[in-house]
């Protein structure tokens, strides 16, 4: 296969493939938190996050909601197919935590009566500034079509998300999507992982996401190992 480095991020890079309508991501160990202030490596989180991201995509497409990811070649790669970004980070949220904690002077953990839904322009020099549906169309970032699109899947995924993890003892704090056009359709991209996700344990609400590794809890490994465990019943 002719490979080709296309873009590389701060968790992921994407190279071409044969295939021009696939793109081939590898899932790095990097991590980075405030956008980039603070860095570092979690040893095997590129492997984690791959094998955590398909489970998701995969449920989640039983359940009826499109997704770029095809297969996995290895354990660190995935095949997916290749969108026309649209530039928004979708933040779903069932409980303050983070940014909203902040903004709002919540204490963390307080539980919102009904999901919130944020949009975030997604430019790294700006640092993600929050936009709203107004921005996106002056912008032409994308449609009411697409936003509304946006909106359904986004609480979709959520909800179906919460249900899941709830089984396995799991609260789906918040997380972050991201969306893309391909062939007249839009689709969900990027991955699901503990890195945009906030996991609590249910009872005990430790966490069991990257705040451990923003917020220098330790055990982050474990954390992510923790998640896969849970949701595969695999141990990596
Ligand atoms: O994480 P932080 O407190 O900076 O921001 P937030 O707005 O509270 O994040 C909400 C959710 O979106 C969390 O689950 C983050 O992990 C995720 N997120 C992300 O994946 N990428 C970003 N650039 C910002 C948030």
């Amino acid at each position: 296969m002719s490979k080709k480095k296309l873009y590389e991020g701060k968790a992921k890079t994407v190279y071409t493939t044969d295939n021009p309508d696939e793109l081939l991501v590898y899932y790095k160990d990097d991590a980075t938190a405030g956008n980039g202030a603070k860095k570092g490596t979690i040893v095997g989180k590129g492997v984690l996050n791959n094998k955590i991201s398909a489970f998701f995509f995969d449920m989640l497409a039983k359940q009826g909601i499109e997704h770029h990811y095809i297969n996995m070649p290895s354990d660190r790669e995935m095949i997916v197919k290749k969108l026309d970004i649209i530039p928004l980070e979708v933040v779903l949220r069932n409980v303050a935590a983070g940014s909203l904690a902040k903004r709002l002077g919540l204490k963390e953990g307080t539980k919102m009566s009904t999901p919130i839904l944020e949009y975030y322009y997604k430019c790294d020099e700006l640092n993600d500034p929050m936009v709203n549906k107004f921005h996106i169309k002056a912008m032409n970032w994308a449609t009411e079509d697409e936003l509304a699109q946006i909106e359904k899947a986004g609480l979709k995924i959520n909800s179906i998300m919460t249900d899941y993890l709830k089984t396995k003892n799991i609260d789906l704090i918040d997380f972050k999507l991201e969306f893309g056009r391909y062939h007249g359709k839009v689709l969900l991209g990027d991955e699901i992982s503990p890195d945009n996700c906030r996991f609590w344990d249910s009872t005990t609400h430790e966490k069991l996401d990257k705040d451990r590794f923003r917020r220098d809890l330790g055990h982050v490994e474990d954390a992510y190992k923790e998640i896969l465990h849970r949701l595969t019943g695999k141990q990596v």
